[in-house]
């Protein structure tokens, strides 16, 4: 899994790095560079890799597509650590991109990664037809924006210390992170022109496997040390965030979550020996430990 994952995250640099020295050169290079290229998992690309695999869609075009995603990841990242949200000042093991710019820079830096995703999904590079370009665009805009990531992000911090339900928080954890995961699953099937009703299959699996990763991302909160997942723990009870650690107790939440698993592996394993890759990602997202 780990070499795996390693050679998808050395493709996916590769190819940006090259797209990001083709373009003229500006000072916000810096702080973008500095916040995209600081070491992340590179997990979202794994899952379209994984869900393209079952597809046969071709690896170029993927790794392509996942460039753009983690844009829009390292983006939200940024953005996430800045004191008017989390006030994070640690992020992959390093000062937060504000910390070590300032907050203007780190704004900006976030705005032009998430305009960066946009160019590169419409450059020539990404072999599709001109249809296909607009549908993952359309698609990816609506997993960023107010129904998806920024949406989730702001009920995130709306319901900062108060009382709120299991289902008003799996709503914003699917919000702020599973909707990402779900276009990671719905691409492939966009590039490879299937019916709407099987994208909505693959649409729903990523909402859910977004879900499971939100819920392990906050059980490392819970239990992980700093130096080990590179950002700084035990701060969601702190910053009184709404989890559903903090509603249901640790126990209940991993119990959530092992059967959240169990559900995705039974509908995923359908597709025969092509989804074992996906299969073994599912596992790494929910025992990792950073
Ligand atoms: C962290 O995402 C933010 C969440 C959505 C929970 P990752 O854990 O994928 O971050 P990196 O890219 O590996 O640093
Ligand atoms: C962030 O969730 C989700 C995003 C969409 C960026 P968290 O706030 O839990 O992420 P970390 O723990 O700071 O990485
Ligand atoms: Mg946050
Ligand atoms: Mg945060
Ligand atoms: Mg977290």
């Amino acid at each position: 899994m780990q070499t795996k994952l390693s050679k998808i995250a050395n493709e996916t640099n590769l190819f940006l790095k090259k797209f990001i020295k083709n373009q003229k050169r500006s000072p916000l290079l810096q702080p973008m560079n500095y916040g995209l290229f600081s070491g992340g998992k590179k997990i979202r690309s794994k899952i379209l890799v994984d869900v393209g695999k079952i597809f046969n869609v071709d690896y170029n075009n993927l790794i392509i597509v996942g460039a753009a995603i983690e844009c829009i990841h390292s983006y939200s990242l940024i953005h996430d650590d800045l004191p008017c949200m989390d006030d994070d000042k640690t992020r992959r093991g390093k000062p937060s991109t504000h910390v070590k710019f300032g907050e203007s820079s780190a704004v900006l830096a976030g705005n032009s990664l998430l305009t960066l995703a946009y160019e590169i999904l419409v450059n020539k590079l990404l072999k599709t037809d001109y249809q296909t370009k607009i549908n993952l665009v359309k698609k990816i805009s609506e997993c960023s924006g107010h129904l998806g990531i920024a949406g989730g992000q702001y009920l995130d911090l709306r319901y900062e210390h108060k009382k709120v339900s299991k289902k008003k928080i799996i709503e914003m954890e699917i919000k702020k992170t599973g909707q990402l995961f779900s276009f990671c699953c719905a691409a492939p099937l966009l590039i490879k022109k299937k019916n709407s009703k099987e994208i909505k299959i693959f649409e729903n699996i990523g909402l859910e496997i977004g879900l499971l990763f939100q819920i392990a991302d906050d059980l490392i909160d819970y239990t992980g040390k700093s130096f080990v997942v590179g950002k700084k723990t035990k701060k969601d009870e702190k910053q009184g965030k709404a989890t559903l650690i903090g509603l249901l107790g640790y126990r209940n939440a991993i119990k959530y979550s092992e059967n959240l698993i169990k559900r995705l592996n039974k509908r995923v394993s359908k597709y025969g020996s092509k989804s074992n890759d996906l299969i073994d990602t599912l596992e790494y997202i929910l025992n990792r430990n950073k």
